[in-house]
């Protein structure tokens, strides 16, 4: 079988097409045919061994995202059959309740080897089962990003029909909350560094979008279209560099989601007191939250928005087209 390897961790250009045995399967696990893997911002932190979630074992299969169809079963297998169609959770070993730091060490393309390959061998609790309406590509964008969205929203306090969620950006997991947030009647509000990106985000469900390159103070906004009351949720992906603006975009008692790092700068306590809001700092989600966000996602036929799909001898193309940042969405490796 074919399978991409990072031999050391210094950049995406490194990464090799290799070949291997096809891996064995034992008890309780599940041989898969890999159909189709999505990338996310962190993929580009493991190229270059910048992610500070786990330590990177030198030779990894990169990308924890991927969806395929069973091919053979272990002893012992009960969950799924050969013919179903499945995707690989992304912390192996997290099935639900809070997240434990051990399960930090069972991350697919982290920790462990991740789904850039033909085949992959997983523990059955490693997987579920794929939303029927979902194509392959479609699918595979959900282990991370999407998870992380859902878990944003309904992990602690879930949104409310009526309530107003705050989106940055329009990568993959914003565009995953606009939908979910969506879905869940809940108005979105959605930023932006392009007014294209936004005028595609109004046409997905969102009322008002704000580019925040013309409004670098984008919280005045966020209040103004408010009627002074901020919003209940913020999905925070922007880091260090946003969250002062996220807090004072907030209501008291909102909730804050610290999802990402994409800028740098200092974060002042006080900023956070001053808001009132509930920061809930979290790390996408168990199967659990990835078995409950596919049945919402199956009775709402809500479909991934895929930015590109590239082929399997594209893979490097594919890290450089998210690298630049003009997609909207995912961006999916479609492996053949
Ligand atoms: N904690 C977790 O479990 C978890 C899970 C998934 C992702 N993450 C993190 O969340 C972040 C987003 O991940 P992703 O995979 O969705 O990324 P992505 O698909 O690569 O999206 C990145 C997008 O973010 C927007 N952006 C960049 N700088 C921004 C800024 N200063 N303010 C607002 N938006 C900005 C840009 O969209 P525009 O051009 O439209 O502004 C850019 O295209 C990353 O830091 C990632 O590591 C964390």
């Amino acid at each position: 079988m074919r399978l991409y390897r990072l031999p050391k961790h210094e950049g995406f250009d490194d990464l090799t097409l290799t070949h291997a045995d096809l891996p064995a399967c034992g008890r309780g696990q599940v041989l898969v045919r890999m159909r189709a893997a999505s990338l996310n911002f962190r993929d580009l932190a493991v190229a270059t061994g910048k992610y500070m979630m786990s330590r990177l074992p030198p030779d990894l299969v990169p990308l924890s995202d991927g969806a395929g169809e069973v091919v053979e079963t272990g002893e012992g297998v009960t969950r799924v059959k050969p013919g179903d169609r499945v995707a690989g959770i992304f912390m192996q070993g997290w099935m639900g309740g809070e997240m434990e730091p051990a399960h930090g060490q069972s991350a697919l393309g982290g920790a462990i080897d991740g789904v850039l390959a033909e085949y992959a061998v997983f523990d059955e609790q490693g997987l579920v089962h794929i939303p029927d309406h979902l194509s392959y590509e479609q699918a595979a964008t959900l282990p991370c990003a999407a998870v992380t969205a859902w878990n944003a929203l309904f992990g602690l306090h879930p949104v409310q029909p009526g309530q107003t969620v705050l989106t940055l950006g329009t990568g993959g997991v914003s565009i995953f909350a606009l939908q979910f947030a969506h879905a869940a009647g809940a108005r979105v509000i959605a930023t932006s560094s392009s007014d294209e990106k936004l005028e595609r985000v109004r046409a997905m469900g969102a009322s008002d979008g704000i580019n925040y390159r013309t409004h670098p103070e984008w919280q005045d906004e966020v209040r103004r279209l408010t009627g002074g009351r901020g919003v209940d949720h913020v999905v925070e992906v922007g880091g260090p560099g946003t969250l002062a603006r996220s807090l004072g975009s907030a209501r008291s008692g909102g909730v804050v989601t610290l999802i990402g790092v994409l800028t740098r700068g200092q974060i002042d306590p006080l900023a956070i007191f001053g808001s009132g809001a509930i920061v809930r700092p979290i790390y996408v989600g168990s199967r659990q939250m990835f078995e409950a966000m596919n049945r919402a996602i199956s009775l709402h036929r809500i479909e991934p928005l895929i930015d590109r799909v590239f082929g399997f001898d594209e893979v490097r193309e594919a890290y450089r087209h998210l690298k630049g940042a003009t997609h909207v969405g995912k961006v999916v490796v479609r492996i053949e």
